[in-house]
Parts: C-alpha cells; sequence; structure tokens
C-alpha cells in the first residue's frame, strides 16, 4: 500500500461517540472515569489522549514501527530518548548533529554521569574502535543539519547489533516517507521542525527482528 493511503487509512477513523469520519480533536486534559479506583483508557492527556493516539498511530504506520510517540518539539523526543540511559552509560554519536542535539549531550548529559564520544559515522572502523564496555547505543541522524552529512544506517546499525548496542537515527531530514530507518535496523526518530509541522515531533520505537521492544 502507498505511504500516501496508508495515513489516509490510519487517520480517518470513525468517532465510536459521534461516527466522525475525521478523527476529532479533543481538547480536554482529563477524561471521566467509571469509578473512583476504576481507570478506563484515557485518564489524563499527558499520559495519553484520543487524538494523539491516532496521530501516534498513524506515524508508527508509516515508520512500519509497532509504536509511535508524539511529542511537542523535536528536541523533547530526543531528550526523551537520552534520558532513557543511565549513569556511567556512554554513547557513540554521529560528529555532524543538529545543534540542540550537541549542546544536551555536552551540556546536560554530562551532569548524570552520560558519556559520549563524537565519531565520523561514515568511517566504520573509527565507529567500531570507539566502543567501549559501556557503550550502549549508536546515535545516527542522517542527512544531517546543517552539512547533510550522509551515514549508512544499514551498515552502522548492522555494528551496533554485533556489539548488543542500539541504534538510534534521527530522521528529520528524510521523513519516513522517503527513509525508514526500521527498515535498515535503527530505531527511528524523527522530528519535524516548527515551520514544517508544529506538533508532530515524533519517535517510533520498535525494530522487529533486532530489538528487545517486540
Ligand atoms: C536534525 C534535527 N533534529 C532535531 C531538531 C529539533 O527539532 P525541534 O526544533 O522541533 O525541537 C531539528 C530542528 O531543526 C533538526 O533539524
Amino acid at each position: 500500500m502507498h505511504d500516501w493511503t496508508k495515513i489516509i487509512k490510519a487517520t480517518t477513523v470513525q468517532d465510536p461517540a459521534t461516527g466522525a469520519v475525521n478523527t476529532p480533536i479533543q481538547l480536554s486534559s482529563t477524561f471521566n472515569q467509571a469509578s473512583f479506583d476504576e481507570f478506563g483508557k484515557f485518564d489524563y492527556s499527558r499520559s495519553g489522549n484520543p487524538t494523539r493516539e491516532v496521530a501516534e498511530h498513524a506515524v508508527a504506520t508509516l515508520e512500519d514501527g509497532q509504536f509511535g510517540y508524539l511529542f511537542s518539539t523535536g528536541m523533547a523526543a530526543i531528550s526523551s530518548v537520552l534520558m532513557t540511559f543511565s549513569q556511567g552509560d556512554h554513547l557513540i554519536i554521529s560528529k555532524y548533529v543538529y545543534g540542540g542535539t550537541f549542546r544536551i549531550l555536552e551540556e546536560v548529559l554530562p551532569r548524570f554521569g552520560i558519556e559520549h564520544t563524537f565519531v565520523d559515522l561514515s568511517d566504520l572502523d573509527a565507529v567500531a574502535a570507539a566502543i567501549q564496555p559501556n557503550t550502549k547505543a549508536i546515535y545516527i541522524e542522517t542527512p544531517s543539519n546543517p552539512i547533510l552529512a550522509v551515514t549508512d544506517i544499514a551498515a552502522v546499525a548492522d555494528l551496533a547489533h554485533q556489539h548488543h548496542l542500539i541504534a538510534i537515527a534521527d530522521n528529520t531530514f528524510m521523513s519516513p516517507v522517503l527513509q525508514k530507518p526500521l527498515h535498515l535496523g535503527s530505531i527511528s526518530l524523527s522530528t519535524r521542525p516548527p515551520s514544517f509541522w508544529r506538533v508532530t515531533p515524533t519517535l517510533w520505537q520498535e525494530r522487529p527482528s533486532r530489538t528487545t521492544k517486540n
């Protein structure tokens, strides 16, 4: 099925309350519960919301992923991914990353004991040489912002998986219509800068055969 057809099908979900074909925008922050201690699917919009759920499903569909998570900005998505690592972990990062990503790596994460090494990911020997016993992930951004450095996602993801590391790809510039990192072995992180699409910076998880997120 063509990507555009997938998106149309994923977003035109009939609203069970009204039969509306287009997904209604739910503005409520809080949702009524059946009883005091019996929680429904949604309780508070920060943790889940029917409109966002449809959009997350749509982007996961476009990526051929199992789950999609939407954030209010790309840096919120990237920060959330990076904050899944712990004190003492080490990350290998593309030498050519977006400025916001560079700053969180240089100025914020070291305060939490999360280390990194910047490497030119087009040099696989250099990537392999940078792997340490405490390395947990390789972070790709391709094409990169602003110099459009291109990384071979499949090659880097393969190397990552050989060493039991997670491969993460910031897919902002290509979008999942033109590049699908999950197909190439990498968890995908795609952001839409505000000038494009204000509320859809997204993070897609899951790589069926290569991560434990199945
Ligand atoms: C490659 C890349 N990653 C992340 C971001 C951050 O996205 P946001 O500005 O939505 O936080 C940008 C923004 O331009 C970007 O180009």
